[in-house]
């Protein structure tokens, strides 16, 4: 048996009283409300033991302006009657009756008896009478309206007047049984069986002997939506796969650096534009944490200053104290620097997808917070080939296939190459590369080479998931988090 009691209910019923359709509001059930006998409707709808079908009709009443002018009299009314006493009136004086509010309200309506002022005064009309009659019968309409009514015709005079009538819209099921609900025997034998167990019933055993309802499970249910991982992690869970796959091992930095990390250990120039205020944000805190390297600034400074073997360095006398200023990270090859400085036994292949900030304006292009995918590998034998070699199979398991390397230039790397892929016949450059220039490497005692990389990855989600401004991402368009196309 796949009923509910509760269904069951209202079947019997509809046996008792429903041989012709029977309204909703009609259905009585004993220990049910409204709502339960109307679930129990569309339950036995679904199953196949009635069909309801759906009438909508309407009931007006009184909106507040008519409860008003039942009580005071329409506007017009009122009006036209102060003029038959007095066969004319200066309007300043109907506005002093009436309000400068139904003052126009009974002009409007007067005007279309054609009765109109003229040189600031209103004028009895000839027909006055049978107006009044008119407006009369308007009058005692407001009283049948006061009751509430469906006929319509009681309600042209007032459609369009505003607050005058309100307009209800019901709309009722009419249910009646199909030869299948008509034919099913309710017994007593049905309507005892148990839906649920009760505590009482356990400890007074009385589930004795009883029958059980079967659970249906193939009932319609309504799908859940919820805890879904959202477009960006998904890629960054696939990304951190692929990278793992090869064995490489993951970084996790900082979102506050210090410059000397940020910038000089990776020998860009302290009076190089991307340190610009417009380009980093830059944090001002009274608590000055002490460089937890000093060593560094020592060798860097160095490097900045003299270079390093027979390269020449920038020439410029090298400021410590800007070196300790705070950041917030614009890159997150300051992880690759500080990873290598802690640890540097070849081979090191190391990654990250981390968050970066940029002190940008935001458009479908920029995003002022973006997320890196970095990486390097320290080893004997790396070399460009190497770096291409490893761009191409990150993005071929992205499902990228069509990869240039362009002639680019980090003032950390040379040579230096930007990744530019192409999907669907579009172009979009998605980061940096190159091998860290010997200014870097070897203050911090790196013998053979580094290759890194820095990879936008809202960009390539924008790609991926078919987005023209890569701000959607950041949306929460829950229809989008719900069914963004997933191509990876
Ligand atoms: N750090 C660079 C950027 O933020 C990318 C890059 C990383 C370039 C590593 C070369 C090497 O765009």
């Amino acid at each position: 048996m796949d009923l509910s009691p509760g269904e069951l209910k209202v079947l019997e019923f509809l046996q008792k009283y429903g041989a012709a359709p029977i309204k909703e509001t009609d259905i009585r059930v004993e220990g049910m409300n409204v709502r339960e006998i109307s679930s129990s409707i569309s339950w036995l709808e679904a199953k196949g033991y009635a069909i309801t079908t759906k009438n909508v009709s309407f009931l007006w009443k009184l909106g507040p302006e008519g409860i008003k002018y039942r009580e005071t009299g329409l506007p017009e009314y009122r009006a036209l009657k102060l003029l038959l006493g007095d066969g004319d009136i200066p309007i300043r004086d109907l506005v002093a009756k009436l309000g400068p509010d139904e003052m126009k309200i009974a002009l409007a309506q007067l005007a279309k008896f054609g009765v109109k002022p003229s040189g600031g005064m209103l004028t009895a009309p000839l027909n006055g009478k049978a107006i009044l009659e008119l407006i009369e019968q308007r009058q005692s309409m407001l009283d049948r309206l006061s009751k509430g009514t469906t006929d319509p015709s009681l309600i042209t005079e007032f459609r369009g007047r505003e607050n005058l009538v309100q307009e209800l819209k019901l709309s009722e099921r009419t249910v009646s049984l199909t030869d299948k609900g008509r034919s099913l025997r309710v017994d007593k034998d049905i309507e005892e069986m148990l839906g649920e167990v009760t505590q009482e019933m356990l400890t007074s055993m009385s589930w004795r002997g009883k029958k059980f309802r079967n659970y249906d499970l193939n009932a319609p249910v309504e799908k859940i939506s919820t805890a879904y991982i959202h477009p960006l992690n998904v890629l960054i869970h696939k990304i951190r796969d692929i990278f793992f796959k090869m064995g490489f091992t993951e970084m996790r930095g900082h979102y506050v650096e210090y410059t000397g990390w940020n910038m000089d250990a990776l020998f860009i120039p302290q009076d190089h534009p991307a340190r610009d205020l417009q380009d980093t944000f830059y944090l001002e805190s009274e608590f000055k944490p002490e460089f937890e390297h000093p060593e560094i600034l020592d060798v860097v400074s160095r490097s900045h200053e003299r270079g390093v073997r027979s390269y020449r360095g920038w020439g410029y006398k090298f400021n410590t104290k800007e070196a300790q200023r705070l950041v917030l990270r614009t890159h997150t090859t300051v992880s690759t620097i500080r990873s290598l400085y802690e640890d540097h036994e070849p081979p090191v292949a190391i990654f990250s997808v981390e968050k970066v900030f940029r002190h940008e304006s935001v458009d479908w292009r920029h995003l002022a917070e973006l997320h890196q995918v970095e990486g390097a590998v320290y080893a004997k034998d790396a070399n460009l080939s190497t770096l291409k070699g490893l761009m191409r199979h990150f993005y071929h398991e992205l499902g990228f296939d069509e990869l240039q390397f362009i002639p680019s230039y980090y003032p950390y790397t040379e040579p230096s190459m930007d990744v530019v892929a192409t999907l669907d016949g579009k172009e979009i450059e998605l980061g940096g590369s190159g091998i860290f220039r010997p200014e870097v490497t070897i203050p911090f005692g790196l013998k053979y080479p580094v290759i890194a990389w820095g990879l936008g990855l809202e960009r390539l989600a924008m790609l991926l998931y078919g987005l023209k401004d890569i701000r959607e991402i950041y949306n929460s368009d829950i229809d989008w988090l719900r069914n963004f196309p997933v191509r990876i």
